[in-house]
């Protein structure tokens, strides 16, 4: 029951000749997708998260999570190459796995990227409110730039309100950027490039006047909560930090679910996807190592000295206090890099680069928005989703109605979660899609050896062990509310896939679309499709 349905890959490519978006990407362009998906709030605010969970050590938690990301993207790179259509982990888990596994997968997906949009959202917000206060004077009250802090009483959620109330910025950059993807994917990418750019341009000078400055002494002590945090708060020490930082990685997936949209995928996909995440990494060690280095990277703890976890209503009291003796932490910043370059004397130069994060920072919501909706656009296409969210719009050629759904979801999640909460969430939903796919990966090589797997995942039989061990690794480092969301989230999935998907599903109907010259598989009935999309001018 949990393997049935298995939708063959000759079926899913034929479905995505039948109905495919327009091939318009190349490998460069790929490439930048995948940066502009991938530099973002991790590295512009988690920085101060991971410091406050690591201290100086939060670069071995770079470190940590880098590679897990590598090894996962080692296995994504062959599944990619293999199943160049949109959909990215639901799909290669569809053809290897069966759909119940799929819907699963696509269901914590939609924690990845949509969390994700909204975590990225208020990142955002957090340098919109500190550039507009330091270099126009204008002063937006916390109560309306911000969320409340949520913590757990007595096993339920608590908001504590005097962090904030809702993050209004956060919800207009969201509503913005749905509008933007909703218009085209063309002109988003065109955008997109002019972001990356501006992005990558403001880290390269962020590290051109920091490392230079880097102060030895700054870096002790390294490990102040230890690899694993000393009891009390879940999530604290060097692999807590590294769980929450794999955040700042998280995005180069979204390659693989442009594949549909790329020329020569096979070449291009592992080209963009291995490719943006070496970049990244280079640049997130300079980062951290410039931070730390010139203002150091201590956390903060209560007045007994024990540990606080980011985020947390004990966490905001204890900057205010500090903030109000004239202290501002790195760890207490909500936008750590500029807050950095201002320390060490250059307030313009921090301004500079919170206007860059301000400039390129939707760059990734757009990411994770357009990777959202294009797995909702595959469910659907599937039948596991109402058919009517697989409708491309006739002019912009998008899937218009899902990515307006997506959005609004968003912006409601953005306007009431810190970023930190909303970026350990998304992190779980990520984990178990990368754990599918390493899985997978696994799997096929031993049910589908011939098939041509353009790129292959060196030494598959240590690279993806090492991807499951590192997903589950970091999953249970992340902090104990974040870990519940996934299971809570599947089971609510699961209740909607034995009410829906698996009434309605094409392939459990017996509906499988097959290329016509597939001599050795059996005929199978293609019906017609309503409101199916036709972009580019391919009928279904
Ligand atoms: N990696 C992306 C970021 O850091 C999601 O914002």
């Amino acid at each position: 029951m949990i393997f049935g349905r298995v939708k063959p890959l000759d079926a899913i490519l034929a479905t995505a000749e039948k109905k495919s978006l327009t091939r318009s990407l190349g490998p460069v362009q790929l490439t930048l997708l995948g940066v502009g998906a991938i530099i973002g709030t991790g590295i512009f605010v988690l920085t101060s998260e991971a410091a406050q969970k690591a201290g100086p050590g939060m670069l071995i938690s770079f470190i940590i999570a880098g590679f897990v990301c590598a090894v996962a993207a080692l296995c994504y790179s062959e599944l990619a190459s293999m199943v160049p259509v949109s959909g990215s982990a639901y799909t290669y888990t569809y053809a290897v796995m069966g759909e119940l596994l799929a819907w699963m997968v696509g269901w914590a997906l939609i924690l990845e990227y949509a969390v994700a949009a909204s975590a990225v959202s208020v990142g955002w917000s957090g340098y919109f409110v500190g550039l507009i206060d330091s270099s126009l004077g204008i002063h937006i009250p916390a109560a309306l730039a911000s969320g409340p802090a949520w913590s757990m009483v007595d096993g339920i959620p608590h908001a504590d309100f005097s962090a904030g109330i809702v993050n209004v910025p956060a919800i207009v950059i969201a509503l913005l950027v749905t509008w933007l993807l909703m218009i085209g994917t063309t002109e988003s990418a065109k955008v997109n490039a002019v972001l990356v750019a501006i992005k990558v341009a403001a880290l390269t000078m962020f590290i051109a006047l920091t490392v230079p400055m880097i102060n030895g002494a700054n870096f002790e002590p390294f490990q102040p909560n230890g690899m694993f945090g000393h009891g009390g708060e879940s999530g604290l020490g060097v692999v807590g930090a590294a769980a929450s930082i794999f955040f700042a990685y998280v995005g180069f997936d979204a390659v693989s679910t442009a594949a549909e949209e790329t020329k020569n995928p096979q070449r291009n996909v592992p080209i963009g996807l291995i490719g943006s995440l070496a970049i990244c990494t280079v640049f997130y060690l300079l980062v951290a190592s410039g931070a730390i280095g010139t203002i150091g990277a201590q956390p903060v703890v209560n007045p007994d000295g024990s540990s606080i976890a980011p985020g947390s209503a004990a966490m905001v009291a204890q900057c205010k206090s500090l903030m109000a003796i004239g202290q501002e932490p790195l760890v207490c910043s909500k936008e750590a890099l500029a807050h950095v370059l201002r320390q060490i004397g250059y307030p313009w130069l921090g301004n500079l680069i919170g206007l860059a994060a301000f400039l390129a920072l939707p760059s990734v919501i757009l990411m994770m928005l357009f990777g959202q909706t294009r797995i909702f656009f595959v469910m659907a296409r599937d039948g596991l989703l109402p058919e009517k969210l697989a409708t491309i719009h006739p002019r912009w050629k998008t899937p218009h109605v899902v990515t307006l759904i997506t959005g609004l979801c968003v912006a409601v999640a953005a306007a009431f979660f810190p970023v930190g909460q909303l970026a350990d969430i998304s992190n779980s939903g990520t984990l178990f899609a990368f754990f599918m796919v390493a899985m997978a990966v696994m799997m096929l090589r031993i049910t589908d050896p011939k098939r041509k797997r353009p790129f292959r995942t060196p030494i598959v039989w240590v690279v993806a062990p090492v991807a499951l061990i590192g997903c589950v690794t970091l999953f249970l480092n992340l902090p104990y509310e974040s870990k519940m969301v996934l299971p809570i989230w599947g089971g609510i999935g699961l209740v909607l896939y034995f009410l829906y998907g698996r009434r309605k599903s094409y392939v459990g109907r017996g509906i499988v679309d097959v290329h016509e010259d597939d001599a050795d598989t059996p005929p199978q009935p293609v019906p017609p499709l309503p409101d199916a999309p036709t972009p580019g001018g391919r009928q279904a």
